[in-house]
């Protein structure tokens, strides 16, 4: 009746955990997402992989974990790196942890009014999303950008208003720098 404990070899290189389930984001499933529309469909004849999850998911029951690794692939669309989509969680209490494993990138946070937040990652840097935050990871390097993401079972994924709205800043490479703006698109 207890369930098993588990233990798993992250490989540290290419972000893979052994027997989780795969889930693969191209471009294409960020349709509306980046700011630059003609970079966008220009890239699109490519149709590059965004990013992929490896997860290891419990039932949705209040006190047990999931975890999973995201390999967040180099690139932009126009001047805006590659990221995730971004969520709140469904149960918007549920916090999260982070771990940097490879690669170089940051994470946007967002209150539900729109107060943004930019905390620069590498290996061995953890993040703590508190709860009632949205977070989105942002690729700044040239190769892959790998983490660990520890959170609730019960948390779920609450995509719509950032799909609409998006982030109240961007990230983007100006000048030769990585720079963290206003998003031109954002409205309250
Ligand atoms: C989660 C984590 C994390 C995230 C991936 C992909 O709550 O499951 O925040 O595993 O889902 O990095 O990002 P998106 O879910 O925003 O596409
Ligand atoms: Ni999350």
């Amino acid at each position: 009746e207890y369930k098993r404990p588990i233990g798993l070899d992250i490989d540290l290189e290419t972000g893979v955990i052994p027997g989780a389930k795969k889930l693969v984001r191209r471009l294409s499933d960020l349709k509306g997402y980046f700011l630059d529309e003609e970079a966008y469909n220009e890239l699109l004849k490519e149709d590059p992989v965004v990013y992929e999850v490896y997860a290891i998911e419990q039932e949705e029951k209040e006190g047990d974990l999931n975890f999973a690794t995201t390999v967040l692939y180099p690139g932009k669309v126009g001047k805006e790196f590659f990221f995730t989509k971004g969520h709140f969680h469904a149960k918007a209490d549920r916090a999260e942890i982070y771990y940097g494993i490879k690669g170089k990138g940051g994470m946007l946070l967002q209150t539900p009014e729109g107060e943004a937040e930019w905390i620069p990652m590498g290996p061995g840097t953890v993040v703590y999303v508190p709860p009632y935050w949205a977070h989105r990871t942002v690729n700044t390097g040239n190769e892959p950008f790998i983490f660990l993401a520890i959170y609730p079972s019960d948390a779920g994924h609450d995509y719509g208003s950032i799909k609409e709205k998006g982030f109240s800043k961007i990230v983007i490479e100006e000048d030769g720098e990585v720079k963290v703006v206003d998003n031109p698109r954002w409205k309250e």
